[in-house]
């Protein structure tokens, strides 16, 4: 039997087990809410940045790509709102010393009393709300002085709107048209938690889109359509994932319509992706601040400052999300198997090598060639080390979408078999065609066998 729901403690456990993600600093004790990468989630992650760059990039004619830095001048932050505005409420109290989010009250519990919420018990003490700035700051430069403080950006956007002239000119573009970037971004989150959902160092993937403003309304639902198909094409349920609009009064300072793409996440319904109508808040600004005017100017004199739509993701958020639809836990036989389904391009390896009989040269041999000739290309494993059962459980658990054994029978006719992570099903190749097998296979459409 499937699993129907799956838990953020099996999501972590496997996660850690298998080498995908494990605490930072846990030999110091660990650090609130950050992580590290292991090999698998290193491999997990580029396949996620590789599809989103594909389709946001490289499969249309209307994007550029960007990569700017981390650190940019402080002016830019100003610009933005984000010191003025940038900040959550935040209460401590003076009994339990812990420090809660003034407007998450009923969503913490008591550091005394678990099962009550922060303010609730007789020996709560808590302060009046006071606003904390979630930028990180650092100082530029040797000797920290006035004028030498800057931030570790709290999103990539920014370091698009001031690209905003260069790619205009250098790259010549005239709108409808995008600058996408994935990099790092850094918030000081006053509560972080639920594994990579919420963390203070992650990796965004954003893209701005700056149309002509009468035009903007239609490219913003054009764009809530094109992220969500994103989401369906590499194998997320439908009936896990909505889109909701923010009513007025949630909005940010800067959005004149936003939608969250959420997933059902084992924390409930949750944001994974935002979708904002920017309008023309960030180049006015950034104009302002900077004196440079950053407007479109077209051949016939016409100028306008184009309107901004904004998907915004962490891959952190997509992570737990693909995790915890991939994960599936059945009986097979008499034995239980724990299995990732993923999409087999975002899989972290696309198939395993497995010589059937580890000490026997001939399959060991024939096994490594193939290996070496697939390795060129694809992500693949070879593995030699068990039972071969237990080496077809491993690679489930990672998500390996095809296994190639080599056996007795490849010595004499030159086939292998392919078994299937999903269907379990088993079938003789020649081993000459296993590399357009893979190559084709990895192309075809593929949907969950999960129920929806
Ligand atoms: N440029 C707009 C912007 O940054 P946001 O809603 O604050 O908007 C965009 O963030 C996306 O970044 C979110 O939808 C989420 O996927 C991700 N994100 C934000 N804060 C995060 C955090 N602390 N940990 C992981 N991902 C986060």
């Amino acid at each position: 039997m499937a699993v129907e729901t799956v838990s953020m403690d099996q999501i972590v456990s496997l996660s850690r087990r298998r080498g995908f993600v494990f605490p930072s600093s846990e030999i110091y004790g660990g650090l609130g809410s950050t992580y590290d990468y292991g090999h698998y989630g290193v491999l997990l992650k580029n396949n996620i940045k590789a599809r989103w760059f594909e389709a946001m990039i490289l499969e249309r004619d209307d994007m550029v790509a960007l990569d700017s830095a981390v650190i940019l001048h402080p002016r830019v932050w100003e610009a933005s709102g984000h010191v003025e505005g940038f900040s959550d409420p935040l209460v401590d109290c003076r009994t339990c010393k812990l420090r809660f989010r003034a407007d998450k009250l009923e969503d913490s519990q008591c550091g005394r009393k678990p099962s009550k919420h922060p303010g609730e018990t007789p020996e709560c003490d808590l302060t009046e709300p006071r606003q904390f700035n979630l930028m990180f700051e650092t100082t530029v430069g040797p000797v920290q002085e006035e004028g030498s403080r800057a931030y570790l950006r709290p999103e990539t956007a920014q370091g698009i709107f001031i690209n905003f002239k260069n790619v205009l000119q250098i790259a010549r573009r005239r709108p409808p048209f995008g600058i996408a970037q994935i990099g790092k971004s850094f918030r000081n989150e006053i509560t972080p938690g639920n594994f990579l959902f919420r963390v203070r160092e992650f990796e965004q993937m954003e893209m701005e889109f700056f149309v002509p403003p009468e035009e903007s309304e239609r490219w913003y639902r054009y764009w809530i359509d094109e992220r969500l198909n994103w989401y369906l094409r590499y194998g997320l349920r439908q009936s896990r994932l909505r889109v909701r609009e923010h009513g007025p009064e949630e909005r940010s300072h800067y959005s004149q319509g936003t939608s969250d793409l959420e997933y059902l996440y084992p924390i409930g319904w949750s944001e994974l992706e935002g979708v904002a109508n920017r309008g023309d808040f960030d180049l006015t600004r950034h104009t302002e601040f900077s004196t440079t005017k950053l407007e479109y100017v077209g051949p016939d004199g016409e100028r306008y400052v184009p309107h901004v739509i904004e998907p915004a993701v962490s891959v952190e958020r997509i992570i737990v999300a693909m995790l915890v639809d991939a994960y599936d836990e059945e009986v097979v036989g008499e034995r239980e198997r724990t299995v990732l389904r993923f999409h087999p391009q975002i899989a972290p390896v696309s198939a395993a090598i497995l010589p059937l009989i580890a000490k026997h040269d001939g399959l060991v041999s024939k096994a490594r060639s193939l290996y070496e000739e697939l390795r060129k290309r694809h992500s693949v494993e070879y593995d030699d080390n068990g039972a071969i059962g237990r080496r077809y459980r491993r690679q489930d658990e990672i998500g390996t979408p095809w296994a190639f054994t080599i056996d007795e029978q490849t010595l004499s006719d030159d086939t292998v078999t392919v078994r299937d992570r999903d269907s379990l099903a088993q079938e003789r190749l020649p081993i000459g065609s296993v590399r357009g097998w893979l190559d084709d296979a990895l192309e075809r459409d593929w949907k969950t066998p999960k129920a929806d």
